[in-house]
């Protein structure tokens, strides 16, 4: 099983695009990749790279772009910090540190020029070879007590060609993500893609089904990439890449599946999803949660004090 055929059909790596420019978070992402933000006390990445070998692909390249130095120190050893914290006898920490770089095996490919997600996942192509692989979003983040990639791997083994990961979402949201045309499947809360469009007005939208970041991808895609022109933001789309593959048999790399996700997902790129995460996760944690949410309610607290009497003040 070790070898790989001419086509394997095992999905046995994960590949992370961090060439983005992140321009929704700047100035933070000028000189730091947005993937590289913390949340709560760790990188929106190693969340990433966490799911992604707890999904059983720990063969994980980051495909990278300006400012990649930060990402890539982060998954190697850092000796001086190791040694210091050994010499104060902080195990603790060292072990937090050491972490990091022995969570994965974790390979990196430039994008040269940021030219669009199609473009990022076509760079890929050398390492991942002939067979499915898992895509994931690095500002994309899924709760780790709701599990998504290793249904997505399930589908794809028994469907083959690709999936997706869907989210219903407000009609009024749905301009700002990729959006299926879908019909069911035999599988409950999975459906089979039969059309796919880029951020939709709502009014041209298919269906309130969001595309969110996690992908599960024949091989066939990088064919379908090489031949994808620039589309919206004359960047190559994945999603027009994968509307190709909707339309397609199983023996030439199609067809696309949905699996619907109804767990916990936070978007780190945008910064007012950016500051719920952080307030979420930190509640949620045993060793900050309890002082953090005592203090939290308090603020609320005084705020709604202070904002009923300016309302007191202004409406006499
Ligand atoms: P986004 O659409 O979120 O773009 O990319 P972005 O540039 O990172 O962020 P904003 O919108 O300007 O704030 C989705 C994912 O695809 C990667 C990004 O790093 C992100 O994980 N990406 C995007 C690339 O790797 N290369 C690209 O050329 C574009």
């Amino acid at each position: 099983m070790g070898h790989s055929g001419a086509h394997d059909s095992i999905v046995r790596k994960a590949v992370i695009p961090a060439a983005g420019l992140g321009t929704r978070f700047l100035p933070a992402t000028k000189a730091t990749p947005k993937e590289m933000l913390p949340v709560v006390d760790k990188p929106a990445i190693q969340y990433v790279v966490e799911e992604a070998v707890a999904a059983g692909l720990s063969d994980v390249l980051m495909v990278t772009g300006r400012g990649k130095r930060p990402l890539e120190d982060h998954f190697d050893r850092a000796y001086e910090l190791e040694e210091a914290l050994r010499e104060k006898g902080d195990s603790e920490r060292l072990a937090e540190v050491q972490r990091s770089s022995e969570l994965a095996d974790v390979h990196y490919v430039r994008q040269g020029v940021p030219k669009g997600l199609g473009h990022a996942v076509l760079c890929a192509a050398p390492h991942v070879g002939p067979a499915p692989f898992a895509v994931l979003l690095g500002d994309d983040l899924i709760d780790e007590r709701d599990p998504l990639l290793p249904a997505m791997i399930e589908v794809q083994k028994a469907k083959g060609g690709s999936v997706v990961a869907l989210i219903e979402v407000d009609p009024a949201q749905v301009h700002l993500y990729g959006c299926a045309a879908v019909e069911p499947s035999d599988q409950e809360g999975v459906v089979r893609v039969t059309d796919l469009v880029e951020k939709p007005d709502a009014a041209d939208a298919p269906s309130n089904l969001a595309i969110i970041g996690r992908y599960v991808l024949a091989p066939e895609v990088f064919d379908v990439l090489r031949d994808t022109p620039p589309g919206r933001g004359g960047e190559i789309q994945l999603t027009d890449a994968l509307r190709t593959l909707a339309g397609r048999s199983r023996d030439e790399g199609g067809p696309v599946h949905g699996v619907l996700f109804r767990g916990r997902r936070y978007d780190t790129g945008d910064k007012a999803d950016y500051l719920r995460t952080i307030v979420r996760l930190a509640c949620d944690r045993d060793d900050l949660g309890p002082e953090f949410l005592a203090w939290l309610r308090q603020f609320v607290a005084a705020r709604s004090v202070a904002e009923n009497s300016a309302v007191r003040e202004a409406t006499g």
